[in-house]
């Protein structure tokens, strides 16, 4: 485990400081050159630390009180969150940690590294919990997630649900590959998993996508993920195009495209042929999704950044299916990206629903009468999802909410069991909901 620890230091800093996880995680295994054994336990390590962190932080903060969390360097930070996680989740002895962490430790103030774990082991459990009456504070302490979002889960759905979707956030995901049919075909690249060892099972209900057992090689390594010919996406992610419909006379516009997952599926559904308009406002996603589009071999696409909020005043076309993913609070991804859960507060919420709501006024704008609106979240929260589209049915009476087909998730009494919803516990995928409205 020794090789791994600056790693887990640097990726843990990171991912706090905003950057990804998973992007760290990739670039430090192909960086380094780490072997397959190195590689599972960094990532092993890393997610189980994120996964973890407000409980973790609760035996730091409970036993080390003059070493307040923000007064050490990032560093020392992540070697405390990786000490106690060991000591406390994993019951490692003292010495042990000791002994593996001591020396990337820097010193601070007048303690000594040891001092502090002996601290920090003498902690237990019952110290940990501020209100043992409030049902919230105990989930958030038993499956840790931040208490505001337990609260929020608790009144979407009531005790029962919440407790089985809690503990889907400490679970890893199955990874998913969509074969893009631009480049290769389905028959094709299951010939290059029986090559490499890689088993997989068929996903029924969408074409194309292959569910990955076990993989020795990862498929990011595999040539054909090199060249353009699959590509990995989530289950309810590769639905999302498939209820949008898009047909080869159709004028589409995906208004949040980048790294253009979807905008590459769709794409792919019209066979290279017709008309998509893909826009994004940020600089370097925009670079990213033009990249991907030249690996994909798309040709279809045009892409223009700005601020979709303003695209009615750019361009002049009118269009006849629109997808909007938007920006959201991620919460149906805390599996896959831990850290997101203890990035945001409440308040944040409130600015991605308001720039949700803007998003989907203005493609109503753009859409063309009789026209059709996706609208797509890998969120959980019903602020996001069906109090979006409930507040825009009542101040738009000239649009209905039309079936989502295929049908792969649940429906919502909420929204007249039109739109989908998709959970981790019952879909083995992320948490996502999709909406279709029409404009009559
Ligand atoms: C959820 S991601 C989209 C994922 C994408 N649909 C896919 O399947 O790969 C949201 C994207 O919206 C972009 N974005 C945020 N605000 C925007 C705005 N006002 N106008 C256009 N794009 C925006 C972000 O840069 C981000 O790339």
């Amino acid at each position: 485990m020794d090789s791994i620890i600056p790693f887990v230091i640097e990726i843990l800093g990171g991912a706090l400081r905003g950057k990804s996880s998973r992007i760290a995680l990739r670039s430090a295994v192909e960086t380094n050159k780490l072997n397959r054994e190195e590689e599972s336990a960094l990532y092993y390590l890393v997610f189980e630390i994120l996964r973890r962190l407000n409980v973790i932080d609760l035996y730091i903060k409970t036993s080390t009180s003059s070493y307040s969390l923000k007064k050490i360097s990032s560093d020392n930070r992540a070697i405390l969150r990786i000490a106690t996680y060991l000591m406390k989740i994993e019951n490692k002895d003292i010495e042990f940690v000791n002994n593996l962490l001591s020396s990337h430790f820097e010193q601070f103030s007048e303690s000594n590294f040891l001092t502090i774990l002996d601290l920090i082991q003498s902690v237990s459990e019952e110290q940990l919990y501020e209100n043992r009456n409030d049902l919230a504070s105990n989930l958030s302490i038993e499956y840790f997630t931040p208490t505001w979002i337990v609260r929020k889960f608790l009144s979407q759905w009531g005790v029962e649900t919440t407790k089985k979707i809690l503990p889907s956030f400490q679970q890893n995901l199955h990874l998913y590959v969509r074969i893009n049919t631009i480049k290769a075909n389905l028959e094709e690249i299951l010939r290059i998993f029986h090559l490499n060892d890689i088993s997989y099972s068929i996903v029924e209900e969408i074409e194309n996508l292959v569910r990955i057992e076990e993989n020795e090689i990862p498929i990011p390594q595999l040539e054909a993920f090199k060249e353009g010919k699959i590509l990995i996406q989530q289950k309810a992610s590769a639905l999302v195009s498939l209820v949008l419909d898009p047909q080869e006379d159709d004028e589409i516009l995906d208004m949040c495209a980048s790294p253009g997952g979807k905008t590459s599926h769709i794409a792919a559904l019209l066979k290279n042929k017709g008309k998509i308009v893909a826009v994004d406002m940020n600089d370097e996603r925009v670079k990213i999704l033009k990249d991907r589009m030249n690996l994909l071999g798309i040709k279809l696409v045009r892409i223009i950044q700005t601020d979709a909020r303003e695209l009615h005043r750019k361009i002049e076309t009118r269009f006849d299916k629109i997808l909007l993913d938007p920006p959201c609070s991620g919460s149906g991804t805390y599996s896959s990206r831990p850290e997101n859960k203890w990035r945001m507060n409440q308040r944040d919420l409130g600015w991605y629903v308001n720039l949700q709501k803007d998003l989907l006024n203005e493609a109503a704008v753009l859409l063309k009468t009789g026209g059709s609106i996706v609208y797509s979240t890998c969120s959980l929260f019903h602020e996001e999802n069906h109090s979006v589209i409930l507040d825009f049915l009542q101040e738009n009476s000239n649009f209905k909410l039309v079936e989502t087909t295929p049908m792969v998730g649940v429906t919502s009494k909420i929204l007249n069991e039109k739109t989908q919803e998709l959970y981790p516990h019952i879909h083995e995928t992320e948490g996502f909901f999709i909406a279709k409205i029409q404009k009559e």
